[in-house]
């Protein structure tokens, strides 16, 4: 047996506590599947008198985890404190820096300065290892990187964040509240530390960013990414899914299109018959066509300290092994800048609600303007038109809502529309837009 491998852990909170957990109960596991002990040898965190829920006094502590991650006490360093910049982009940096492979959890920093620190693993020979850092616990980085190497990859997509996932199930099979869910979701571990991140979108278009790159052999870009969150979503417009028989997801899409990469995050209505409709809350799915495989859909748990102690733990084995791959799949000088399709040349159909003032004429004009922008309308229906006439009197031409659903069409003329029907004042507030997605 070789001699053993010494693991440092920076960050001890859901992910990194639970990897802790997985290391002492595997350990002997671990090293016949391993060839040799894999052990922690040193930890870092802000508060040391924090409970881990795991025995910390064999291993070093470090208040500063650049420290721990230059240390030649260490063989791999770990990272799980998260963020992209500060002690994660320096810890990393320091690392691969002094020679020492390096296992994240980290999207945003990848998502971020993923090609830069591929090319200083590159350099420094050593491994930039990430499984985690997309869809939990689910192996979709190995199955892109390595397992579908073989080919041409069109499309890729799915439900990238546990919390959005949860948070639109419990709503609809629940009936509870979007604040209510949330706190769950926190609670159960599965948020960021600034769940705006996971409600806006932004995690979802972080991790959507890593898997274009492994897709298309592109650099990595998240900026370029169309990004909408799953705020706005009311029960309203998950009932009125439901009744059109569609489920609300957030999807994270990247296709090659004839204009270039569309890459784009936003609540997308699936029909309930598809795969990904029957995802149900953490779980995340992500289905990638390739040109010779046909379509592989993954499906597990996206979120929450065990599910991706698992996934740390699978790149902590592949460095016990000495297995290392490019780690985008091929060298960082490969990579190919790309070009961004723009969202308003989008094509598929819509759902619209609004909030129409109950005038004659009103529905007319909105028909009107669909028409003039060449929106053929599939379906229109008036909701909660149950007043009776003594409350029409009463509340006057107080505005009652309305669901149009399209066929296909461009995102452009719906925007288009959307901006004539709102300073036509023929309705109230901002229109809500859900995209429809025609998935298997
Ligand atoms: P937590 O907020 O639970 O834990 C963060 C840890 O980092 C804490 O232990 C904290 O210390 C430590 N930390 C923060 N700042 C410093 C610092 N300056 N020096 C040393 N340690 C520091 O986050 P998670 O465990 O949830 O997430 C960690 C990473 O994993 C993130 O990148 C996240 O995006 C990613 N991830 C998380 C998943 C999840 O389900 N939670 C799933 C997939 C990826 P202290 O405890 O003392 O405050
Ligand atoms: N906050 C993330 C999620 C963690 O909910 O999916 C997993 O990346």
């Amino acid at each position: 047996m070789t001699t053993e491998l010494r693991v440092g852990v920076a960050g001890l909170g859901t992910v990194g506590a639970s990897l802790l957990h997985l290391l002492e109960t595997r350990s002997s596991a671990l090293a016949a599947r391993c060839g040799r002990s894999v052990r922690v040898s040193a930890v870092s965190a802000r508060d040391r008198t924090r409970d881990r829920g795991a025995d910390l006094s064999a291993m070093a502590w470090f208040d500063d985890p650049v420290a721990l991650a230059g240390s030649p006490d260490i063989d791999v360093f770990v990272e799980l404190i998260g963020g992209d910049n500060g002690p994660a982009e320096d810890s990393v940096r320091a690392a691969l820096a002094t020679g020492k492979s390096v296992v994240t959890a980290n999207k945003a920093l990848l998502a971020k300065h993923g090609v830069e620190l591929a090319r200083l693993a590159e350099e420094n020979k050593v491994s930039l290892s990430y499984e985690a850092a997309v869809a939990g616990g689910i192996p979709v980085i190995k199955t892109m990187r390595e397992s579908l190497a073989g080919n041409e990859i069109d499309r890729v997509y799915g439900i990238l964040n546990g919390t959005c996932n949860y948070i639109l199930t419990r709503m609809e099979q629940d009936g509870l509240d979007f604040s209510d869910c949330l706190a769950d979701a926190q609670r159960l571990g599965y948020a960021e530390a600034d769940p705006t991140f996971d409600i806006e979108g932004n995690d979802t278009a972080h991790k959507l960013a890593i898997l274009t790159s492994l897709a298309f052999g592109s650099q990595i870009n998240s900026e370029k990414i169309y990004l909408e969150g799953i705020s706005s979503i009311t029960r309203a417009d998950i009932e009125a899914a439901s009744e059109l028989g569609y489920r609300i997801k957030l999807l994270g899409v990247a296709q090659r299109t004839d204009s270039g990469i569309e890459q784009r995050v936003h609540p997308t209505m699936v029909p309930k018959a598809s795969a990904i409709a029957r995802i149900d809350g953490v779980l995340n799915a992500v289905a990638i066509d390739g040109d010779a495989v046909g379509e592989v859909v993954l499906v597990g748990p996206g979120a929450g300290g065990s599910a991706t102690a698992s996934a740390v733990l699978g790149d902590i084995v592949d460095v016990a092994r000495g297995l290392s791959v490019p780690t985008l799949g091929m060298p960082a000088h490969e990579l190919a800048p790309y070009k961004a399709a723009r969202m308003r040349m989008h094509e598929g159909g819509y759902y619209i609600r609004l909030a129409v003032y109950d005038r004659s004429g009103a529905f007319a004009e909105i028909a009107r303007i669909m028409a003039d922008e060449g929106i053929s309308l599939e379906s229109i229906v008036q909701r909660d038109r149950t007043r009776t006439h003594t409350e029409a009197e009463t509340h006057g031409d107080a505005p009652q809502p309305v669901i149009l659903t399209t066929y296909e069409t461009t995102e452009a003329a719906v925007k288009r529309a959307l901006g004539t029907i709102t300073a036509r004042n023929v309705v109230a507030g901002t229109p809500q837009m859900i995209r429809i997605e025609k998935l298997r």
